[in-house]
Protein backbone atom coordinates (compact mmCIF):
# COMPACT_ATOMS: atom_id res chain seq x y z
CA UNK A 1 0.00 0.00 0.00
CA UNK A 2 1.59 3.44 -1.02
CA UNK A 3 1.05 6.24 1.13
CA UNK A 4 -1.80 7.75 -1.09
CA UNK A 5 -3.30 4.69 -1.10
CA UNK A 6 -4.02 4.80 2.93
CA UNK A 7 -4.83 8.21 2.90
CA UNK A 8 -7.62 7.34 0.54
CA UNK A 9 -8.71 4.00 2.26
CA UNK A 10 -11.44 5.86 4.19
CA UNK A 11 -15.31 6.16 3.38
CA UNK A 12 -15.01 9.66 3.15
CA UNK A 13 -12.62 11.35 0.11
CA UNK A 14 -9.45 12.46 1.26
CA UNK A 15 -9.74 15.49 -0.80
CA UNK A 16 -13.46 16.02 -1.50
CA UNK A 17 -15.38 16.16 -4.58
CA UNK A 18 -15.70 19.11 -5.60
CA UNK A 19 -13.48 20.30 -8.33
CA UNK A 20 -10.26 22.31 -8.77
CA UNK A 21 -10.99 25.59 -9.86
CA UNK A 22 -9.43 24.96 -13.30
CA UNK A 23 -12.13 22.53 -13.88
CA UNK A 24 -14.61 25.92 -14.62
CA UNK A 25 -11.63 27.53 -17.37
CA UNK A 26 -11.70 23.97 -19.44
CA UNK A 27 -15.94 24.46 -18.99
CA UNK A 28 -15.62 28.13 -20.25
CA UNK A 29 -12.42 27.47 -22.75
CA UNK A 30 -13.46 24.34 -24.64
CA UNK A 31 -17.37 23.52 -23.61
CA UNK A 32 -18.82 20.06 -24.47
CA UNK A 33 -20.59 21.19 -27.12
CA UNK A 34 -18.99 18.61 -29.49
CA UNK A 35 -17.60 15.23 -28.70
CA UNK A 36 -14.21 16.37 -26.35
CA UNK A 37 -11.73 13.33 -25.12
CA UNK A 38 -10.11 14.58 -21.77
CA UNK A 39 -7.15 12.77 -19.86
CA UNK A 40 -7.02 13.30 -16.32
CA UNK A 41 -3.10 12.69 -15.58
CA UNK A 42 -2.98 11.90 -11.33
CA UNK A 43 -7.21 11.78 -10.59
CA UNK A 44 -6.65 11.06 -7.24
CA UNK A 45 -9.83 9.84 -6.10
CA UNK A 46 -11.66 11.18 -8.76
CA UNK A 47 -13.19 14.66 -8.24
CA UNK A 48 -12.18 16.48 -11.44
CA UNK A 49 -12.54 13.34 -13.28
CA UNK A 50 -15.89 12.53 -12.26
CA UNK A 51 -16.51 16.36 -12.74
CA UNK A 52 -15.83 16.83 -16.30
CA UNK A 53 -17.43 13.19 -16.78
CA UNK A 54 -20.80 14.47 -15.40
CA UNK A 55 -20.55 17.51 -17.57
CA UNK A 56 -20.37 15.59 -21.10
CA UNK A 57 -16.36 14.91 -21.61
CA UNK A 58 -15.57 11.81 -22.65
CA UNK A 59 -13.26 11.43 -20.02
CA UNK A 60 -9.91 9.05 -19.12
CA UNK A 61 -7.78 9.20 -15.76
CA UNK A 62 -5.25 7.48 -14.23
CA UNK A 63 -2.94 7.22 -10.77
CA UNK A 64 -0.64 5.61 -9.05
CA UNK A 65 -2.44 4.75 -6.49
CA UNK A 66 -5.22 1.05 -6.64
CA UNK A 67 -7.12 3.01 -4.70
CA UNK A 68 -7.66 5.77 -6.09
CA UNK A 69 -8.68 4.23 -9.16
CA UNK A 70 -10.89 2.42 -7.60
CA UNK A 71 -12.52 5.45 -5.79
CA UNK A 72 -13.15 7.24 -8.72
CA UNK A 73 -14.79 4.82 -10.32
CA UNK A 74 -16.91 4.06 -7.59
CA UNK A 75 -17.44 8.68 -7.27
CA UNK A 76 -18.03 7.51 -11.09
CA UNK A 77 -21.05 4.83 -10.80
CA UNK A 78 -22.18 7.41 -7.54
CA UNK A 79 -23.66 10.01 -10.46
CA UNK A 80 -24.24 7.51 -12.91
CA UNK A 81 -21.65 8.13 -15.33
CA UNK A 82 -18.46 7.01 -16.83
CA UNK A 83 -14.69 7.46 -16.29
CA UNK A 84 -12.01 5.16 -18.20
CA UNK A 85 -9.88 5.05 -15.00
CA UNK A 86 -6.81 2.78 -14.35
CA UNK A 87 -3.61 2.67 -12.71
CA UNK A 88 -0.28 4.28 -13.93
CA UNK A 89 2.92 5.47 -13.41
CA UNK A 90 3.06 9.26 -14.64
CA UNK A 91 6.92 8.81 -15.10
CA UNK A 92 6.54 5.67 -17.38
CA UNK A 93 3.08 6.58 -18.74
CA UNK A 94 3.40 8.03 -22.28
CA UNK A 95 0.60 8.95 -24.90
CA UNK A 96 -0.50 7.18 -27.79
CA UNK A 97 -3.97 8.32 -28.70
CA UNK A 98 -4.94 12.07 -29.07
CA UNK A 99 -6.70 14.56 -26.65
CA UNK A 100 -8.45 17.61 -26.77
CA UNK A 101 -7.25 18.18 -23.19
CA UNK A 102 -4.76 16.98 -20.87
CA UNK A 103 -5.47 18.27 -17.34
CA UNK A 104 -3.27 17.96 -14.32
CA UNK A 105 -3.32 19.78 -10.60
CA UNK A 106 -1.19 18.40 -7.68
CA UNK A 107 1.25 15.60 -9.64
CA UNK A 108 3.58 16.84 -11.97
CA UNK A 109 5.85 17.09 -8.98
CA UNK A 110 6.41 13.25 -9.76
CA UNK A 111 8.25 13.95 -12.74
CA UNK A 112 12.42 13.59 -12.17
CA UNK A 113 13.69 16.65 -14.05
CA UNK A 114 15.26 14.01 -16.81
CA UNK A 115 12.11 13.05 -18.09
CA UNK A 116 10.52 16.60 -18.12
CA UNK A 117 11.09 17.74 -21.81
CA UNK A 118 10.68 14.26 -23.34
CA UNK A 119 7.33 13.60 -21.01
CA UNK A 120 6.17 17.33 -22.31
CA UNK A 121 7.24 16.85 -26.39
CA UNK A 122 4.56 13.50 -25.67
CA UNK A 123 1.57 15.46 -24.08
CA UNK A 124 2.05 18.20 -26.86
CA UNK A 125 2.36 15.63 -29.49
CA UNK A 126 -0.47 13.73 -28.89
CA UNK A 127 -2.98 16.90 -27.85
CA UNK A 128 -5.60 17.78 -30.87
CA UNK A 129 -4.49 21.36 -32.95
CA UNK A 130 -6.72 23.75 -30.58
CA UNK A 131 -6.26 22.06 -27.59
CA UNK A 132 -5.33 22.67 -24.15
CA UNK A 133 -2.73 21.91 -21.63
CA UNK A 134 -4.48 22.51 -18.18
CA UNK A 135 -1.49 21.86 -15.68
CA UNK A 136 -0.46 23.46 -12.49
CA UNK A 137 3.03 22.03 -10.52
CA UNK A 138 4.18 22.98 -6.90
CA UNK A 139 7.84 25.21 -7.45
CA UNK A 140 10.63 26.28 -4.76
CA UNK A 141 10.29 29.54 -3.36
CA UNK A 142 13.00 30.71 -0.92
CA UNK A 143 10.11 32.05 1.71
CA UNK A 144 8.03 29.04 1.45
CA UNK A 145 9.52 25.99 3.57
CA UNK A 146 8.92 22.50 2.11
CA UNK A 147 5.28 21.12 3.20
CA UNK A 148 5.54 18.48 6.30
CA UNK A 149 3.78 16.05 4.22
CA UNK A 150 6.20 16.11 0.94
CA UNK A 151 6.88 12.41 -0.43
CA UNK A 152 10.80 11.25 -1.17
CA UNK A 153 9.17 10.36 -4.58
CA UNK A 154 8.49 14.16 -5.24
CA UNK A 155 10.90 16.74 -7.14
CA UNK A 156 11.30 20.72 -7.23
CA UNK A 157 10.86 22.58 -9.38
CA UNK A 158 12.16 25.84 -10.40
CA UNK A 159 9.29 29.04 -10.72
CA UNK A 160 8.36 29.60 -14.23
CA UNK A 161 10.04 25.82 -15.58
CA UNK A 162 6.33 24.69 -17.11
CA UNK A 163 5.57 27.43 -18.74
CA UNK A 164 8.97 27.14 -20.76
CA UNK A 165 8.13 23.52 -21.88
CA UNK A 166 5.30 25.65 -23.57
CA UNK A 167 6.85 28.58 -25.30
CA UNK A 168 5.92 27.45 -28.73
CA UNK A 169 2.17 27.67 -27.82
CA UNK A 170 -0.11 30.02 -27.02
CA UNK A 171 -0.54 30.84 -23.56
CA UNK A 172 -3.83 31.30 -22.67
CA UNK A 173 -3.33 31.65 -18.59
CA UNK A 174 -0.80 31.42 -16.07
CA UNK A 175 -0.06 32.68 -12.58
CA UNK A 176 2.03 31.96 -9.66
CA UNK A 177 0.43 31.43 -6.19
CA UNK A 178 0.51 30.83 -2.47
CA UNK A 179 -1.96 29.41 -1.32
CA UNK A 180 -2.21 27.65 2.43
CA UNK A 181 -3.10 23.60 2.57
CA UNK A 182 -4.12 21.75 5.77
CA UNK A 183 -3.26 18.31 4.07
CA UNK A 184 -1.34 15.94 6.85
CA UNK A 185 -3.79 18.23 9.20
CA UNK A 186 -0.56 20.79 9.77
CA UNK A 187 -1.06 24.25 8.57
CA UNK A 188 1.13 25.23 5.91
CA UNK A 189 1.04 26.76 2.73
CA UNK A 190 2.53 26.33 -1.23
CA UNK A 191 4.05 27.75 -4.24
CA UNK A 192 2.05 26.60 -7.10
CA UNK A 193 2.38 27.66 -11.08
CA UNK A 194 -0.62 27.09 -13.00
CA UNK A 195 -0.85 27.58 -16.97
CA UNK A 196 -3.26 26.64 -19.67
CA UNK A 197 -2.08 26.53 -23.17
CA UNK A 198 -3.67 26.25 -26.34
CA UNK A 199 -1.77 24.43 -29.55
CA UNK A 200 -1.70 27.15 -31.55
CA UNK A 201 2.16 27.04 -32.94
CA UNK A 202 3.34 30.57 -31.57
CA UNK A 203 6.78 31.57 -32.79
CA UNK A 204 9.07 30.30 -30.16
CA UNK A 205 10.40 33.24 -27.36
CA UNK A 206 13.99 33.12 -26.29
CA UNK A 207 14.38 32.31 -22.99
C1 LIG B 1 -1.95 15.78 -4.32
S1 LIG B 1 -2.77 14.37 -4.97
C2 LIG B 1 -3.76 15.14 -6.22
C3 LIG B 1 -4.90 14.28 -6.66
C4 LIG B 1 -5.82 14.92 -7.72
N1 LIG B 1 -5.09 15.43 -8.85
C5 LIG B 1 -6.70 16.00 -7.14
O1 LIG B 1 -6.45 17.17 -7.44
O2 LIG B 1 -7.61 15.64 -6.38
C6 LIG B 1 -1.47 13.58 -5.87
C7 LIG B 1 -1.86 12.32 -6.62
O3 LIG B 1 -0.76 11.90 -7.42
C8 LIG B 1 -0.72 10.49 -7.41
N2 LIG B 1 0.63 10.06 -7.77
C9 LIG B 1 1.74 10.08 -7.00
N3 LIG B 1 2.81 9.64 -7.71
C10 LIG B 1 2.34 9.33 -8.94
C11 LIG B 1 2.94 8.79 -10.10
N4 LIG B 1 4.25 8.51 -10.15
N5 LIG B 1 2.17 8.56 -11.19
C12 LIG B 1 0.83 8.83 -11.16
N6 LIG B 1 0.20 9.35 -10.07
C13 LIG B 1 0.95 9.59 -8.98
C14 LIG B 1 -1.13 10.11 -6.01
O4 LIG B 1 -1.59 8.77 -5.92
C15 LIG B 1 -2.21 11.14 -5.73
O5 LIG B 1 -3.48 10.65 -6.09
Amino acid sequence: MNEYDEKYDQVGYYWGVKPSPACFDVLKMMPPDHHVKLLVIGCGEGRNAVFFARNGYDVTAFDLSPMGVEKTRALAERASTVVDVFRANVNEYRLSEDFDVLFSTGVLHYLPEDLRAEIFENYKRFTRPDGLNVFSVFVEKPFVARAPDWEATAHSWVSGELFTYYRDWRMEYCTEEIFDCMSSGIPHQHAVNRMIARKIEVSEQSP
